[in-house]
């Protein structure tokens, strides 16, 4: 997606500049540098990973380089010099160093469409600070008890997409239903015209985000922009509307009744508000993107997975069907019943470690880092993969293998810093109960409700750079288990 910046001439030239600036800050270590070749300034590298990552191969992709240059190498990715690392030590380094000095800052066509206060942005005290009021919502506490408002959208869900109907493609309305749960969850936005109306703005900004960054008329990009012009006035309005709420219910209104309530209830010890609204807007928009793609992969791979793997389908429907029958019919699904689902999660997790949805991870540096005998120089970027981690054989034993048993309880562990589908360290992925709730919810009511089969039994995907199923993955509805 980075790589795209260089379509236009004046962007290419101005990068091919700053490459170069940064290449000769480079040559003040000459010896202290990691081995590679940096290629052509600009574009170095970028295309080949470009190409292993749309065949979901980056993994082979770092272990070429491994191979000719050692565990530590450098290229030139995305207009930036890279230094390229691996394996848990290089995780750990990478996930906890100070993030005043290894940022996770963003390309500028980017931030356009995020905006300036998304926490990818913020370092140091102001990411502490905007983090800590997004995690005081979506911590395990807090979200407990929406368990049953969660599975309330995904029965709606399933009723309208998927019963009655002959073929479904998955990729597209899980999407649906990660924004919707969202939406309602988060921004207490619940079914109705309001939601209707944001939805297409939001997947304007997601293309933008996916496209060549040409800001012209009629371009995907521009597009994304006008649609987060759109979209804000909407979250101005719908932040007013709870800071309303919140003042005429002050003592007995619910300070987690939404993430938006949430955040407009924190507070500082002066009274003031803890977050501006130009935080909020940026943060509830990061939100959306976060959390729309990521969960929807992982369950669309579930799907691919349960109609092509007997063995795991038949142990999963065993542990559903358990906690059905526990259940009055119709009986919406509770916390303590997704605890119950422990094998279902095991799979998930191993879905998570062979499939990740995020499989690289880039910092850049604000000054000049040692890391394994080698310098990092102020300005280049470091690279680190999920997926090579994922796939290392001395951490997980024949890593192709689909094995949920690895995540048994009294299976040896991976060591720390090895499964990092989520990240690590003070970014770690702050949306992992919601991803756990909604996979699990959803998977329950699948598997009660429906069965299928895939229509392309070998349907590919690309990775763009999430992995997208060429037909959206097709699937033929095969039988409605019980009406509802
Ligand atoms: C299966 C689902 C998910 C996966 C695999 C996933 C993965 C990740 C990863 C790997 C990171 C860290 C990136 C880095 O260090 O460079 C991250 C960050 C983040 N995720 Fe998730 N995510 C998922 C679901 C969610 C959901 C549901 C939400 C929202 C509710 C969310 C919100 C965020 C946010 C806000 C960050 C930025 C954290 C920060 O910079 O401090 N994610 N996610």
């Amino acid at each position: 997606m980075e790589f795209e910046l260089f379509i236009t001439p004046l962007l290419f030239l101005m990068l091919f500049l700053f490459s170069i600036f940064l290449l000769f800050r480079g040559k003040k270590y000459p010896d202290r540098l990691p081995p590679g070749s940096l290629g052509l300034p600009v574009i170095g590298q970028s295309l080949d990973l470009l190409k292993a990552l749309k065949a979901d191969k980056v993994d082979k992709w770092f272990l070429k380089g491994i191979t000719k240059h050692g565990p530590i190498w450098k290229a030139s990715l995305f207009g930036y010099p890279t230094v390229v690392v691996h394996g848990p030590t290089a995780n750990k380094f990478i996930y906890t160093y100070d993030g005043n000095i290894l940022t996770s800052t963003q390309p500028p066509s980017i931030s356009r469409i995020m905006g300036p206060k998304n926490l990818f942005e913020l370092a140091g005290h102001d990411h502490k600070r905007v983090r800590a009021a997004l995690a005081s919502f979506l911590k395990l506490e807090v979200l407990k008890q929406y368990a049953t408002k969660v599975d309330q959208e995904i029965q709606h869900h399933l009723q309208t997409h998927w019963h009655g109907k002959h073929e479904v493609q998955v990729q597209p309305l899980i999407k649906t239903l990660t924004f919707n749960v969202i939406c309602s969850l988060l921004f207490g936005i619940e079914k109705g015209t309001k939601r209707d109306k944001l939805l297409p703005h939001f997947q304007h900004m997601m293309e933008g985000l996916l496209a060549i960054p040409i800001n012209l008329p009629f371009t995907q990009f521009s597009r994304g922009i006008i649609a987060r012009s759109k979209l804000v006035p909407m979250l101005i309005d719908l932040i007013c509307e709870k800071r309303e709420a919140l003042e005429e219910q002050k003592q007995e209104a619910n300070p987690h009744k939404d993430l938006i309530t949430s955040l407009l209830g924190i507070g500082n010890d002066d009274g003031s508000t803890n977050l501006s609204d130009e935080e909020i807007i940026d943060n509830i928009i990061l939100v959306m993107i976060a959390g729309y793609d990521t969960t929807s992969i992982l369950l669309t791979f579930l799907v691919r997975l349960l109609a092509t793997n007997e063995s795991i389908y038949t142990t999963i429907i065993c542990e559903q069907e358990e906690i059905a029958k526990s259940k009055a019919p119709g009986e919406a699904l509770t916390w303590e019943d997704l605890t119950k689902m422990k094998y279902t999660w095991r799979v998930a997790s191993e879905m998570l470690r062979i499939n990740s949805p995020v499989s690289l991870s880039f910092r850049r540096a604000m000054q000049d880092i040692e890391y394994g005998g080698f310098i990092i120089p102020k300005g280049w970027q470091v690279l680190l993969s999920q997926s090579m981690t994922h796939m290392n054989n001395d951490i997980f034993q024949d890593p192709t293998v689909f094995d949920p048993t690895r995540f048994e309880k009294h299976a040896p562990q991976p060591p720390p810093f090895s499964f990092v589908p989520f990240g690590a360290g003070p970014r770690m992925c702050p949306g992992i109960e919601l991803a756990k709730m909604e996979t699990l919810a959803m998977m329950h009511r699948l598997v009660t409700q429906l069965t299928w089969e895939l229509v392309k039994k070998d349907e590919s995907f690309k990775r763009n750079p999430m992995p997208e199923f060429d037909q959206g993955l097709l699937v033929r509805i095969k039988s409605n288990i019980y009406a509802i």
